[in-house]
């Protein structure tokens, strides 16, 4: 087997995860291959200006990329020249036919699937990478494996098909990619199958056996593997939905659920990790992870295990509703005409991702109200004017200062380090008053802003 290494996929999973695979592997030739022509450029051009932000990537790729990372749209001279094949591609929820609005769209999967048996001369472990529907790696299986002659045991299949899912956060790639809590590889129970899984573990140990200590690299089946990122994103998406359901009673009682979390988390058995109420959560995966977890319950007859997963989406839309309705009450009944300043797009700090984004919901049920919006980030500005191409007269605005001149409200929809850092006084003095701030990240001092004049919404308080 060659050292070499070609991922199928040069999005915000393939482009990080790979960067950090050949840092950590320098006798490893690491090929990142993608259709989409300008995210390639853009990975390759000569001022670095790379297709996503993520915090001390671009380092990295200035360190590696041209000495063992290469980034081609050549894709089948790539699968050809190696013997482990990375597919990071995309796998949006479906939205047409069998299983539409939940289950996962898989025609990108089954494509690349298709040409890598097509064009494969030589043996190869086939990885997937991208999250995907419990026993997906059976039916890759069956599509790579097909029409390969059985010659004996060790021959049996052409493809080994191994399930290595990523658990990475935006914002936060490159340092859990360097020291991750562990790495998941999941592949058959056979001797080809175990060698596969070997030859995978020792990408992940690098080169130099420095990288991931091998007490964290965690072998299981292939089905516990893809199963167990489901139920990961899911644990994970549920804290967030149970914190904001708190959140409202907070509101109605006078509790704060700031308080609240903290001493929930100081529990050992809960810990203080992703108990933090805000707008809900976005980001292309939590959504989709879920609803697909709902698909695969409801179709082994598991209904009453689908309807608990998909109330915590159902709550993650209501939290939503809810901050425009909160805003709604406290602007008099009426917000058309106002000026309302969004202050982030994104939809955490860190990135520049939008995808799912809380602000995106909120921005189109303010539009519905006929406010006169104005939007700023400091990385997404791009993204937010493409999604919210079709609504009209939305300004975007990159100054935050600027931004909210002349507003009526503020509403702080990311949790960018940047805005309790502004000079809130000077922006209180440029708003219309009675100016308001809807922190829904609980990330301001609202006692200060109180002072300087304005009204103060927040999140569970
Ligand atoms: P992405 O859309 O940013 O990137 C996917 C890339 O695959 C795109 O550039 C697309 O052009 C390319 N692609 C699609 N079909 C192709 C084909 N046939 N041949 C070559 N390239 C092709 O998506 P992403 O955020 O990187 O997510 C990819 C997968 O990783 C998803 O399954 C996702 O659930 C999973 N994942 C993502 C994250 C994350 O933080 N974004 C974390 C963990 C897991
Ligand atoms: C998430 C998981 O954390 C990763 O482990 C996983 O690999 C990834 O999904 C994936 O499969 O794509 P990500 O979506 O990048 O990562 O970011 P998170 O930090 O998980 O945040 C998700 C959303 O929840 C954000 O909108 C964030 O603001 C929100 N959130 C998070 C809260 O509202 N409260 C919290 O306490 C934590």
């Amino acid at each position: 087997m060659n050292k070499n290494i070609v991922c199928i996929g040069a999005g915000y999973i393939g482009g990080p995860t790979m960067a950090v695979i050949a840092k950590m592997n320098p006798d490893r030739r690491v090929i990142v291959v993608d259709i989409n022509k300008e995210r390639i450029a853009a990975w390759n051009s000569k001022d670095f200006n790379l297709p996503i932000y993520e915090p001390g990537l671009v380092e990295i790729v200035k360190e590696v990329r041209g000495r063992n990372l290469f980034f081609s749209t050549d894709i089948k001279k790539a699968v050809r020249d190696c013997d482990i094949v990375f597919v990071g591609v995309n796998t949006p929820t479906k939205m047409f036919g069998k299983g539409a609005g939940r289950a996962s769209d898989l025609q990108y999967w089954e494509a690349t699937a298709r040409n890598i048996k097509d064009w494969a001369k030589c043996p190869k472990v086939v990885v997937e990478k991208s999250t995907l529907p419990v026993r997906t790696a059976a039916a890759m299986d069956a599509i790579l494996n097909s029409e390969v002659k059985v010659r004996g045991e060790s021959e049996r299949r052409m493809f080994t098909v191994l399930s290595n899912p990523e658990f990475l956060a935006e914002g936060t790639a490159i340092k859990d990619l360097l020291d991750p809590d562990r790495v998941l590889i999941g592949g058959p129970q056979d001797t080809p199958g175990q060698a596969a899984v070997q030859a995978v573990v020792d990408i992940y140990l690098g080169a130099a056996g420095n990288w991931v200590p091998r007490t964290r690299i965690l072998t299981t089946n292939v089905w516990s593997a893809e199963l167990t990122k489901l139920a990961a994103n899911a644990f994970l998406a549920q804290r967030v939905s149970s914190i904001n359901a708190i959140a409202g009673l907070c509101e109605a009682t006078g509790a704060d659920v700031d308080e609240v979390a903290q001493v929930i988390g100081a529990d050992k058995r809960i810990g203080p990790k992703f108990l933090k109420a805000g707008p809900g959560f976005g980001g292309s995966c939590f959504k989709k992870d879920v609803l697909n977890l709902v698909y695969l319950c409801e179709t082994f007859g598991l209904h009453t295990a689908a309807e608990y997963w998909m109330g915590v989406i159902k709550m993650n839309d209501h939290q939503q509703e809810r901050i425009v309705s909160r805003l709604f009450k406290e602007m008099f009944n009426t917000l058309a005409n106002k000026k309302i300043a969004l202050f982030g797009f994104a939809f955490k700090a860190d990135t520049g991702d939008t995808r799912e984004t809380p602000a995106g919901t909120v921005a189109r049920l303010l539009a519905d109200e006929h406010v006169n919006l104005t939007i700023t980030d400091p990385k997404a500005l791009g993204n937010a004017k493409n999604d919210l191409r079709d609504l009209k007269g939305v300004v975007y605005e990159i100054d935050p200062y600027k931004a909210a001149k002349g507003a009526d409200a503020v509403v702080l929809m990311t949790d960018w380090a940047l805005y309790p850092t502004l000079d809130w006084a000077k922006i209180y003095a440029t708003m219309r008053k009675p100016a308001t701030v809807f922190d829904t990240r609980n990330c301001l001092d609202a006692t200060n802003l109180r002072k300087l004049g304005f009204r103060v919404l927040n999140i569970g308080k």
